[in-house]
């Protein structure tokens, strides 16, 4: 089925009122969440079945669940945002639908429909649209879908669950716009040339957690992997892709090339950056040659990018080897200008002319 008609069961022990407006006070990010999700179903006889809007509530799981043996699991990442004139909006959902779609493909799971994906999304975004937070929090949405089987055995499962939640979020990054610091991972890497570096699956997450516990125990943020054969080709960060701002206004981000996440936003903002006459390269970028353009001066900035943190900029760069600083540590000039064209639109501030704003209801 490529859309469907929701079975609508309404929460009736919603969050009160006056609690909930305590959460979008301060949702802080993935504490808090709606009084609904959507379910959809899948099975090897029946394809997509039993398409439900209902109260969000536990799964029962065999122990025998393939996803809890196998972690065959993709999901998504997007906001539903209120913007300046009061209307709500996601923004590219389309693109989110599509890697749904691909990610699905690696993992050998059956392709929900971009249609329905779309619908499912929309229907939690109308029913919980009272958890929109105002100022500059959003809706975060988490399409997920797992091998719901109970099998044990290495084959893609028969039954898969679809399922989308969402949480009220503020900034993602605890000291809000703050430059955040990094690690540079030379022990760990994220992905391998044919693996599943560009699909947005749990297991690349699990994979990634140990280099995470290590940049935190070294006092950063977030941690910046290396190329998986040669270590020195600077990819993406845990969870955001990264661009580097040269001193003649060029921007530099590494290419897709299979071992890295297409994140829209990067997508959004080489779009943004070239409309605003800036030259943009796919390029690779060594780890020795960011420490060495940010010792000369040559690179002025770098910042990270994705749906959670939007456009962060990176003050300090730590590894075993040692630290670096770029520019004066703070945000850049070209970071907040593309910032702030990207949150424009995302907010209804500015002119959408590639219509990527997707309005709710
Ligand atoms: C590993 C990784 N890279 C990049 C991104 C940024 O992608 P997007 O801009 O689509 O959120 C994310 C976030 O989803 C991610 O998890």
């Amino acid at each position: 089925m490529d859309s469907a008609t929701f079975a609508i069961t309404r929460n009736d022990n919603p969050v009160p009122t006056a609690e909930r407006d305590g959460i979008l006070a301060d949702p802080g990010f993935g504490r808090a969440f709606t009084d609904h999700m959507v379910t959809i179903n899948w099975s090897a006889g029946l394809g997509w079945h039993d398409a439900q809007v209902r109260p969000r509530g536990p799964f029962s799981l065999d122990p025998a669940c393939a996803v809890l043996h196998y972690a065959q699991e993709i999901f998504e990442g997007m906001k539903a945002y209120r913007t300046e004139d009061g209307a709500v909006a996601l923004f590219r959902p389309a693109e989110n639908a599509r890697r749904f779609a691909e990610s699905a493909e690696r993992m050998a799971m059956p392709a929900l429909p971009e249609a329905l994906f779309l619908q499912a999304v929309d229907a939690l975004v109308a029913i919980d649209g009272a958890w929109i937070p105002g100022g500059d929090g959003s809706l975060y949405l988490r399409p997920f879908m797992f091998a719901s089987e109970t099998f044990l055995g290495v084959r893609p499962a028969s039954e898969y669950i679809f399922c989308v939640i969402a949480c009220p979020v503020g900034p993602y990054f605890k000291g809000g716009r703050k430059a955040v610091t990094v690690w540079v991972s030379d022990q760990y890497t994220r992905a391998a040339r044919g693996g599943t570096g560009a699909a947005k699956c749990g297991g690349n997450y699990a994979a990634s957690l140990v280099a995470q516990a290590e940049a935190i125990r070294h006092e950063c943020d977030q941690v910046v992997f290396l190329d998986a054969v040669e270590h020195r080709w600077i990819e993406e960060l845990g969870g955001m892709n990264i661009f580097f701002v040269m001193d003649d206004g060029s921007i530099v981000t590494p290419p897709l090339g299979g071992t890295i996440l297409p994140g829209i936003t990067r997508a959004s903002i080489i779009e943004l950056a070239r409309e605003a006459g800036m030259t943009v390269s796919e390029t690779p970028y060594a780890f020795d040659q960011w420490a060495a353009d940010a010792a000369s001066g040559r690179l002025r900035e770098t910042f990270a990018c994705g749906t959670a943190a939007v456009v962060s900029a990176i003050g300090e760069v730590r590894s075993a080897g040692g630290s670096f600083t770029i520019g004066n540590g703070g945000e850049g000039l070209v970071t907040a200008q593309l910032r702030e064209a990207l949150v424009g639109i995302q907010r209804g501030s500015r002119t959408d002319s590639r219509n990527w704003l997707h309005r709710v209801g």
